[in-house]
């Protein structure tokens, strides 16, 4: 909980920069590489053509941080044993906006709870696990911050969480609308 309160308080003071989300992707990566595990297989398909885009760097490596470890959380064997299975971190252009998509073959999310999985405090975790943030900051983050979307689709052995950012800086206001 105290980490969250201090990485959240540092949104409003996080440059906006031009990044380079494949730099991002991988330094969040490798330090996770000790909770993702050696079960899960990391699997990167980049779309190196892709440009730096306008963003702030630090909160997109947070929702990499909440989306990585849900799918590793969601290829964690009940039986406690270490994640195994792979996540597939992709990367492409879709129309005018930059896709990222986090990959698991964990057991997918329940058609029952799909409408709540952004909710503050929604959470399957066990008490003192999850504290059922994590999607609800990173929607903050690419929604609200970077004027993006967020969106999943998921069937059991297949959870894509998607995150679709601008290529380009909304337009500053014209004169007129000033
Ligand atoms: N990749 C996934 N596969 C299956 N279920 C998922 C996945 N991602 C999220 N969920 C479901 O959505 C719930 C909410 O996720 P969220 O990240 O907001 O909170 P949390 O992971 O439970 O806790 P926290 O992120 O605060 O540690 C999870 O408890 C889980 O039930
Ligand atoms: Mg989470």
């Amino acid at each position: 909980m105290c980490i969250r309160d201090r990485q959240y308080s540092q949104l409003d003071r996080a440059p906006f920069q031009v990044a380079d989300v494949h730099e991002l992707l991988d330094s969040t990566l490798l330090m996770l590489s000790g909770k993702i595990g050696r079960g899960v297989e990391v699997v990167k398909e980049y779309d190196r053509t892709l440009p730096r885009i306008p963003a702030y760097p630090a909160e997109l490596n947070q929702v990499w941080t909440n989306l990585i470890d849900n799918a590793v959380s969601a290829m964690n064997h009940a039986d406690g044993d270490a994640a195994r299975g792979t996540l597939t971190v992709r990367t492409a252009r879709e129309h005018d906006r930059l896709l990222v998509e986090f990959r698991d073959t964990g057991a997918g999310i329940p058609a029952e709870i799909r409408e709540h999985v952004f909710d503050p405090f929604f959470t399957t975790k066990p008490v003192g696990e999850g504290t059922g943030l994590g999607l609800d900051i990173s929607w903050r983050i690419v929604v609200d911050r970077h004027h993006g979307s967020l969106r999943f689709d998921s069937e059991p052995g297949d959870t894509r969480f998607q995150v679709l950012l601008p290529l380009t800086a909304p337009d500053a206001p014209s004169e007129e609308s000033v």
